[in-house]
């Protein structure tokens, strides 16, 4: 008996989860294919529902959510848009979450506490995700909670190229909001051309979220412009009390760069504040006009998730983006 071929045909689709339209219109422009469009509702009682409008039998599927305010919301939302891909033949499923939820979640502090970065995975798993892909998850393992292939992209290229042509000509030194970060101190201080680093010792109040103490730096910063790095910045607190140390410490200049704006209430107050000079984050999140001030410099996210989504689509390499960087 002959093998009966079927033609081998493969399609990419782009899905917009309802957070943040315009940058999945980004990142398709990017591809150069538009978005396939959903019909959401939400009931009565807040629950929600969405399904594709055209076809996605045997498609290759990406879904983009970008997991802002209400975050929740989103969660759920893009676990019932796998379902519906799911159970309409997508022949695979990726979660693009440029932000993933409930990362700072990751291991237990504390006995009784939960694992909210695995349960995430789990959830997108079992509602039929095969993989997902992320920008600057707050820890790498987190890479290992999902079972599926995880694509973990990195803003640092995108920021250091902007920092570098506008603060290059300083003595900069690099700095860590806290030790977890220090590696990542190191990769910047290397990409903007073996500049000094150091770190504050950060400590965090377990009973309350988002309470934080900058005690001291480690490192060298007096009489330096110094460069905070951070994944994330939700109320503010940590980046503003790293910078009052800085200052304290005899830093001249104090840039920020970070990837995920999240800028939960009084980040925005506590940012226009502080004497820093620059904050520089990408658009992972979105960032409402409102949420603009001065200081503040937003990159987008898209050419480069755009890139990654192709890589993913042709079976390249995701890996060439970054120039060998892990
Ligand atoms: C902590 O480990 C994170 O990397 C961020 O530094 C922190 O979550 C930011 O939160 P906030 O801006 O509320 O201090």
């Amino acid at each position: 008996m002959s093998t009966l071929h079927v033609a081998g045909r493969k399609s990419l689709v782009l899905l917009s989860g309802g957070a943040y339209p315009e940058l999945a219109a980004e990142i398709a422009s990017q591809i150069g294919v538009t978005l396939t469009e959903t019909t959401r509702r939400e009931f009565a009682n807040g629950e929600l529902f969405i399904r594709p409008n055209d076809s996605v039998r045997g498609t290759d599927a990406f879904v983009i959510q970008s997991f802002t305010t209400p975050i929740n919301t989103w969660v759920m939302e893009t676990l019932i848009l796998i379902d519906a891909l799911k159970r309409a033949s997508a022949k695979r499923i990726t979660v693009v979450a440029p932000f993933y939820p409930y990362a700072r979640q990751d291991k237990k502090h504390r006995g009784r506490e939960p694992i909210s970065a695995r349960l995430i995975a789990d959830l997108f798993k079992t509602a039929g995700a095969d993989r997902v892909m992320a920008v600057d998850l707050h820890t790498a393992q987190i890479q290992g909670f999902f079972d599926g292939p995880v694509d973990h992209l990195f803003a640092m290229p995108l920021l250091s190229d902007y920092i570098g042509k506008k603060y290059g000509d300083r003595d900069m030194t690099v700095v860590s909001p806290d030790t977890g970060r220090v590696r990542s101190a190191e990769q910047w201080a290397d990409a903007l051309g073996g500049q000094d680093i150091a770190f504050v010792h950060k400590t965090r109040n377990l009973d309350a979220a988002n309470e934080t103490v900058a005690n001291r730096v480690v490192g060298e910063v007096d009489g330096r412009c110094c460069l905070l790095i951070d994944d994330m910045i939700d109320t503010g607190g940590s980046i503003t009390k790293a910078a009052d140390l800085l200052f304290a410490s005899g830093a001249t200049e104090v840039v920020i760069a970070a990837t995920h704006g999240i800028f939960s209430p009084p980040a925005l107050d506590r940012l226009k504040n502080s004497p820093i000079t620059e904050v520089v984050v990408t658009n992972t999140l979105p960032i409402s006009p409102e949420s603009h001030f001065d200081k503040l410099t937003v990159l987008s996210i898209a050419p480069l998730l755009g890139k990654a989504i192709k890589e993913v689509f042709e079976d390249g390499s995701v890996t060439s983006l970054f120039a060998g960087q892990s």
